[in-house]
């Protein structure tokens, strides 16, 4: 990708995409209507262009002197509400459809809407990422189908302001959301904890991370019981991952701590699930993708703060030796708790992948996991659910991830729903019922928070597209990687 400030007239591109708002009139961009020999002016006459969300027109420039040899008219909706989530999901949406076209050089012309209060570099940036997401294939293992189309060659111009940083930013941030999508593709017979473990390493090799991996055995040293009582239906071992951002020079506090849910196949274990749609659970991993992911953009980025992230991976599975209903499990932080639902096992690793972050250091606690199927319910696939406490933490990453196009509501956390998840016979049981089941889960998680700042995103709705969007194809969305990344920049406004 690479970044320009050329003037339109000397932009050399196969297709040059050009916003468009729905109230433009043909003089909104100088020169353009001549240069599509007046093919601007009707089309916004027939109202072939409209400018509505996603509409692409193309046109020639033949005859003219601009290099370019086609301009897209892409639909930006209205120039006052062109945020950098419209921004970035119309560059996703162009980008995908100038793929399919197989068009080799592709130019990006940013443009800020009147009104919205957006700057030029956060709409240069939210574009460098929607470009790069439109990059990613969700077929890596076929091998009969014409080949999907490789991504033009980018170029992003914007003529006002020296945006190079930003859109530099927005690249990686893109790739590293990419790297997420493609694990959380991965099915779970090659994607293992073992080898969830070896390809994060490569993810963060080259970086100045250090990564360590515990094996099944330190893992028991430390008295994870929840996570091995997981693992014990497998015959998979269990691995923890633990990556350190450190730079020279950082404060010793605060220590941004990001705990991810790594399940690489959820099959419910003796709770077994039903087989319709169980292939879906090969990426129960999302959430731990996303922190390895977002921890090779923070240091690529130059984070200034200590960051440590702690990934629990495991299969769910049934077997002879598997964790059963009923049993109880005691937890690195000394809580035992009864299992009613082994397929209820994300948060039984989070809360000893939680405690673990704590011990490390951690000040301010943020975890993701695909954790219930309640969240979907109540807020479907396009708005994961925040959990957290204090409220000014649960602002801070909510603020982040709105500009970070990552939509979140947050969801209460009332005391009173804690008897839901009170046992008879242990300190607490690992399910609440169905209702509330998002939050009985949360509020399982904050069992194991220390009492810390702690943030619970679940995105069990938004990791997977269940059906394609002009911005998002079906697959792996690679929710959170960038609110995560993008948190540890933001260390001035926590308390
Ligand atoms: N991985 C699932 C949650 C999930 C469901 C993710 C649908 C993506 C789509 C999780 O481990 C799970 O099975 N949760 C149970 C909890 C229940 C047994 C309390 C659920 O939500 O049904
Ligand atoms: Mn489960
Ligand atoms: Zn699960």
């Amino acid at each position: 990708m690479v970044y320009s400030r050329s003037p339109l007239t000397a932009v050399d591109a196969d297709v040059l995409i050009l916003p468009w708002f729905d109230d433009d009139a043909a003089s909104a961009v100088a020169g353009v209507d001549a240069a599509t020999g007046g093919e601007l002016q009707r089309a916004l006459g027939t109202k072939e262009l409209s400018g509505r969300l996603y509409e692409v027109f193309l046109a020639a420039t033949a005859g003219s002197s601009w290099p370019a040899k086609r301009i897209a008219f892409a639909g930006a909706g209205r120039a006052s509400a062109f945020t950098g989530d419209i921004a970035r999901k119309l560059a996703a949406a162009v980008g995908l459809s100038l793929k399919q076209r197989r068009v080799s050089r592709a130019a990006f012309a940013v443009r800020v809407g009147t009104g919205s209060g957006v700057d030029e570099k956060e709409i240069s940036q939210a574009v460098a990422e929607g470009l790069t997401l439109s990059e990613f294939n969700v077929g890596s293992y076929k091998t009969s189908d014409v080949p999907p189309g490789r991504a033009p060659a980018w170029t992003v111009v914007s003529a006002t302001t020296d945006c190079s940083s930003a859109v530099q930013r927005g690249r990686l941030l893109g790739e590293c959301s990419n790297l997420a999508r493609e694990m959380a593709n991965e099915p779970g017979n090659t994607l293992t904890p073992r080898e969830f473990a070896k390809r994060s390493e490569g993810i963060v090799a080259g970086t100045g991370l250090s990564f360590d991996v515990l094996d099944e055995k330190q893992i028991e040293a430390l008295g994870m019981g929840m996570l091995l009582g997981v693992a014990k239906g497998s015959s998979e071992p269990p691995r923890v991952m633990v990556i350190r951002h450190d730079p020279p020079g950082a404060p010793a506090t605060p220590v941004l701590g990001l705990v991810g849910k790594g399940i690489t196949f959820d099959t419910g274990g003796i709770s077994i699930k039903p087989a319709e749609g169980m292939e879906r659970m090969k990426d129960d991993m999302a959430g731990g993708a996303a922190v390895v992911c977002a921890m090779r953009a923070i240091a690529a980025l130059k984070a200034p703060i200590k960051v440590i992230a702690v990934v629990p991976t495991t299969e769910n599975m049934p077997g002879g030796r598997a964790v059963k209903p009923g049993d109880i499990l005691k937890s690195a932080e000394g809580k035992t708790v009864e299992v009613i639902n082994t397929d209820a096992e994300g948060r039984l690793i989070l809360g000893d992948g939680l405690w673990y972050a704590r011990k490390l250091g951690a000040t301010h606690l943020v975890d993701v996991a695909t954790l219930t199927g309640a969240i979907v319910t109540a807020l479907g696939k396009i708005t994961s659910g925040l959990f957290g406490t204090p409220q000014t933490w649960a602002d801070v990453v909510h603020r982040v991830a709105d500009r970070a196009g990552d939509r979140v509501w947050q969801m209460p956390l009332f005391d009173d729903y804690r008897d839901q998840i009170k046992s008879d016979i242990a300190d607490l049981m690992n399910t609440g019922g169905r209702a509330a089941g998002s939050v009985t889960a949360a509020l399982f998680l904050k069992e194991f928070a220390g009492g810390l700042p702690w943030v619970h995103l679940d995105i069990a709705g938004t990791a997977w597209a269940e059906d394609s969007k002009p911005y998002l194809p079906k697959g792996p969305s690679g929710v959170a990687v960038r609110t995560l990344a993008e948190l540890a920049f933001t260390s001035a406004e926590w308390s």
